[in-house]
């Protein structure tokens, strides 16, 4: 029987939990939500009904231009009349540089949502990420204010996110460092880009790596605001190969790993006051790009770039990807102490939630949950406990090895200016009906309740063009007369149950 004490409130979570990512990476962009030849693009290029879908999830940030991309990407060639189309080491394909700072910006606006920039520290340098901020948030000092004013924007676009780097820790990234010169080279970055603008908030890119984070904190502790994480669990980079229902739901034993490291080190550190965690790429799916992030190259275009049409397959994007997300979700509210800030990566095509076609948009089972937990559940986080040993069930991991999980993941939160309580339940069973037994332990006087459930017929149902298998159905209110109640809970399902009380 789980209990909550609807007075108890554990935390208040950031709305940039519910934040995203675009990167410059096969459809994400070009042909993605930018494409001015549609004939549903705006006078911008930006396409309506993409954007129209970002405003229903209250999309409240967008990290952007990468990822990979930015780590050899020249942020001056890409503003203004001359656009210098150049070719993109990362991912090995010609960008034209046709959506630039100013187009972004533009689109943060179109979307009403906050613009969080990702600087080049693989082939950049503190000066150019320090010029960046000076173009974006200078009224009229010095040369880049000045260039953004003749570029048509009078106004500062007041990007207040900036990140340093991507995953420079990592081999694949253009520009790695060792963990000494990262701690350098963000210290001298972060100098430079607050000389120019004190308010800005910033991150660097991190890992749950005692010597990568030591080394960064010891440097640059006192002038960083967030910390940067990352993490892919069914990683396909070079094969296309999905994680099974089952086997996703084992990765549900390893969501909160890298926060619990990294908030060990904050505290170790006496950081955890003055630092925050942006988890700022995160989703089930690794992407598929095979040929680049190996040490041998692909030679054949349709041996590295063909390839990546196949993460553009709607049938992939499952109740295992909805149910895996929710989990996740769940996991970052718990800890909205420390976790302020999270970007599915990425919202449009590739692996996101919104796939876009000649045609028009797919909202793929990953929206929906967006939906679902934006729209549906509170910002006040409650504690909801259960005294009794959880139900759970073995499922087999990817690895090959059984993994005991819980098939219940549960989440209570309070929505602040209604009275309405609002729990997050989530049946991971692929085929058992489960019961959510639950009490009040205050005297609430709850009137009625309702069960707002994302779900589809079975384990693999998907949408797509013409196919919508995966929906939120919000259910009827139902007269609520005791303080327990037992809800069944559909299997495979991503349920919000909300309870009005007086
Ligand atoms: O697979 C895409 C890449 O995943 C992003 O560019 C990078 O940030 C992460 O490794």
């Amino acid at each position: 029987m789980y209990r909550i004490d609807s007075e108890r409130v554990i935390g208040e979570r950031s709305n940039l939990l519910y934040g995203h990512f675009m990167e410059h990476f096969h459809r994400q962009i070009y042909d993605g939500i930018y494409d001015v030849k549609h004939p549903l693009a705006d006078k911008d290029g930006f396409r309506k009904d993409v954007v129209d879908a970002m405003k229903k999830i209250k999309v409240p940030i967008i990290r952007w231009p990468g990822g990979c991309f930015v780590s050899s990407y020249h942020w001056k060639k890409a503003v203004g009349e001359k656009r210098t189309p150049f070719f993109d080491k990362a991912w090995r394909v010609e960008d034209p540089n046709s959506f630039g700072t100013d187009e972004f910006i533009k689109m943060c606006k179109a979307i009403g949502c906050e613009p969080y920039i990702c600087t080049n520290a693989g082939t950049g340098t503190a000066e150019e990420m320090s010029d960046w901020v000076e173009y974006c948030n200078l009224e009229t000092e010095g040369e880049y204010a000045k260039w953004r004013i003749a570029n048509g924007y009078e106004e500062p676009h007041k990007v207040r996110y900036w990140s340093i780097g991507n995953e420079n820790y990592g081999g694949w990234e253009i520009g790695a460092k060792d963990a000494k010169e990262w701690g350098r080279l963000v210290l001298e970055s972060a100098k430079m880009m607050k000389h120019v603008d004190p308010t800005i908030e910033l991150s660097a890119a991190a890992i749950a790596d005692v010597d990568w984070n030591m080394n960064l904190l010891q440097n640059c502790g006192t002038r960083l605001d967030w910390i940067s994480l990352h993490k892919y669990w069914n990683l396909m980079p070079e094969e296309n190969d999905f994680a099974t229902y089952e086997e996703s739901m084992a990765y549900t034993n390893d969501l909160d790993t890298e926060i619990r490291k990294v908030r060990g080190l904050l505290s170790a550190l006496g950081l955890e006051k003055d630092i925050k965690i942006a988890y700022d790429e995160w989703n089930l799916r690794g992407w598929h790009h095979p040929g680049v992030h190996s040490v041998k190259q692909a030679v054949n275009k349709e041996d590295y770039i063909l390839p990546r049409d196949k993460n553009d397959r709607n049938q992939d994007y499952t109740m295992a990807d909805a149910v895996f997300t929710a989990c996740f979700l769940n996991t970052l509210n718990r800890n909205c102490d420390i976790v302020k800030m999270a970007n599915f990566a990425p919202i449009v095509n590739t692996r996101g939630c919104i796939y876009t076609w000649e045609g028009g948009i797919v909202l793929r089972s990953t929206y929906h949950v967006f939906d679902l937990y934006v729209n549906y559940l509170g910002e006040e986080i409650l504690d909801m406990w259960n005294p009794e040993s959880p139900k759970q069930m073995a499922v087999k991991h990817k690895a090959g090895h059984m993994e005991t999980v819980d098939v219940l993941d549960v989440l209570a939160t309070r929505k602040r200016d209604e009275n309405i309580i609002a729990v997050a339940a989530i049946n991971k069973s692929a085929m058992e009906e489960v019961s959510l037994e639950m009490s009040f332990t205050n005297d609430d006087r709850i009137g009625e309740y309702r069960i707002c459930t994302v779900n589809g017929p079975d384990v693999n149902s998907y949408n797509d063009v013409n196919l919508n298998q995966v929906q939120l159905t919000e259910g009827t209110w139902q007269r609520m007369d005791e303080k327990d109640i037992s809800i069944p809970l559909q299997p495979h399902s991503v349920n919000v149950i909300q309870f009005k009380y007086n």
